[in-house]
């Protein structure tokens, strides 16, 4: 089903944990259009639902799944190749998530190896996309911790708000445990500023006190508050394909853009 492997460049691809444990700071919303975008500069693109709220799954019109998502893989029932599905744009694929994933929490506490599982299952699919994007729960459980393991690096969204620097600082404690217990190599991919007001004087603060603090480690590229981007879910369709022109979708392509630069990757 998957097309043959990117691999002409003769390197691997890229897994990018999206990950945030704060709730609705923009990780779904990004991994869909970040993913969509490019995928549409024709790179095969892997994006995991790894969160059981399956938004992403929703967000990219997948409907009537029963079994065989990402809670099947971990439980041995279904193989990635045979969970991994095509989406509506060409290029992008999805390994989907149903409501089943909370299970994987508990069960995978009994395994020997819990939080190497994910890393196990990808290693074989660096071959053929360029890019897997992890779309990670808004919590610090196993599955968030099979995401960072198996990653090669992180992008953090983070809403413009009042705790969002609370909130990062947490994290980046996270991330220095990580490498020092499960990956040595995980690297900090950027942060990106989310839901931005430049009507709202606390956006502004929160903007300018995220980049004195991160400095280079901060996308250039800032995603405006933008309607289309909370509707086009509800069409089943990422934001930068069902309204390319709109400011939220043209953040987006902006920020794949930036992605592809930060790795060396021409447009
Ligand atoms: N830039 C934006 N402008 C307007 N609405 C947005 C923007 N980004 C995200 N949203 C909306 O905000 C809500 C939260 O966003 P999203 O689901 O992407 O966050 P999340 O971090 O994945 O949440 P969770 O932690 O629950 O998984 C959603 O309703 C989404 O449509
Ligand atoms: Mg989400």
């Amino acid at each position: 089903m998957l097309s043959e492997s990117w691999q002409g460049y003769g390197q691997l691809g890229k897994i990018i944990a999206i990950t945030n444990q704060k709730g609705g700071v923009g990780k779904t919303t990004t991994a869909l259009n970040l993913s969509a975008s490019l995928a549409l500069a024709e790179e095969d693109i892997l994006v995991i639902d790894s969160d059981p709220q399956g938004n992403l799954t929703s967000g990219l019109g997948i409907k009537n799944l029963s079994k065989n998502g990402l809670y099947e893989v971990y439980a041995g029932k279904l193989s990635i190749d045979e969970a991994i599905q095509k989406t509506c744009i060409p290029s992008l694929y999805i390994l989907p998530a149903t409501a089943d994933l909370f299970a994987a929490e508990i069960e995978l506490l009994e395994r020997a190896e819990r939080e190497n599982t994910l890393k196990f299952f990808l290693k074989p699919l660096k071959k053929r996309f360029r890019y897997i994007f992890i779309d990670c729960p808004p919590s610090f459980g196993l599955l968030t911790l099979n995401a960072l393991a198996a990653s090669d690096s992180v992008l953090v969204p983070v809403q413009c708000e009042y705790f969002a620097l609370e909130g990062l600082s947490l994290l980046v404690k996270l991330l220095w445990r990580i490498r020092g217990g499960f990956n040595e190599s995980l690297n900090m991919e950027g942060i990106l500023l989310t839901m931005f007001n430049r009507h709202i004087a606390l956006s502004r603060q929160v903007a300018e006190e995220v980049r004195r603090v991160f400095k280079s480690k901060v996308y250039d590229t800032v995603i405006p508050r933008n309607i289309v981007l909370a509707e086009s879910p509800s069409h089943g369709k990422p934001a930068v394909f069902y309204a390319p022109d709109s400011p939220g979708a043209r953040g987006y392509i902006s920020l794949a853009k930036e992605v592809l630069n930060n790795n060396n990757t021409l447009f």
